[in-house]
């Protein structure tokens, strides 16, 4: 694919990975956060991250299944790196709205909602992967122990949709979609990699 090419879908995929927080700025400004402004920050966050998430997730799979969109990958990195900016912001939300900066009311909430235990978890497993985002970190991992790490995703995909079931009310199915666009995406890996090697195998016994 051509440079200017790249340059310019990468423009795009900053602007959209950029607007939802450019409509909260929008919003807080000119007062049209509605009724609850500190939910609609949350609820606004909180799925972005997740379906930001989603989409890191289905890059790798797409481009097995499709090799003309191999070049997503290099989209990758900048789909990751905002997934954590959201995930970071809907934590502050937390920390600066719902706790009003108090560790003692961070640390019982942490404890007592499991819905909370769930989040931070979350957050915290996407911690290392944003500070390892860089090609130095690469370098001085080496790939293989980076790309083991960066397996992190998926346990951290995993919290966060177990923290978005448990902190909706008993009966609303909302987390639905999301819960089976994951599972697929989770499940595509290992099914891709065994599709793969009997592909691998045949060639062999072919050759031979
Ligand atoms: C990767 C990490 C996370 C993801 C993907 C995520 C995702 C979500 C989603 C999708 C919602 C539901 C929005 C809605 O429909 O109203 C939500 C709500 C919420 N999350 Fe998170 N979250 C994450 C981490 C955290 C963390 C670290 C905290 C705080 C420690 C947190 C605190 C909350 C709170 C307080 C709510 C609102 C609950 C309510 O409405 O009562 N989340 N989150």
């Amino acid at each position: 694919m051509r440079h200017s090419t790249i340059v310019f879908l990468k423009t795009l995929a900053w602007a959209a990975c950029l607007g939802p927080f450019v409509w909260l700025v929008w919003c807080a400004v000119t007062n049209t956060l509605g009724p609850d402004p500190t939910a609609t920050i949350t609820f606004t966050t909180g799925l972005v991250t997740l379906r930001l998430l989603t989409i890191s997730l289905a890059i790798t799979p797409v481009r097995r299944l499709v090799p003309q969109l191999a070049w997503m990958v290099r989209f990758r990195r900048l789909v990751g790196l905002f997934v954590f900016f959201y995930a970071t912001l809907h934590l502050m939300t937390w920390v600066a709205l719902y706790t009003g900066f108090d560790p003692k009311a961070m640390s019982t909430d942490i404890v007592k909602r499991r819905y909370i235990t769930a989040g931070m978890a979350a957050w915290l497993l996407l911690l290392p992967l944003a500070a390892t985002s860089t090609n130095w970190a690469v370098r001085k991992l080496g790939g293989k122990r980076w790309s083991r790490l960066h397996k992190l995703v998926y346990v951290a995909a995993v919290c966060g949709v177990v923290h978005y079931w448990w902190q909706v009310k008993p009966g609303v199915l909302t987390p639905v979609t999301i819960t089976v666009l994951l599972g697929i995406l989770l499940l595509a890996r290992p099914v891709l990699a065994y599709t793969q090697r009997r592909r691998s195998a045949a060639a062999r016994v072919t050759a031979a």
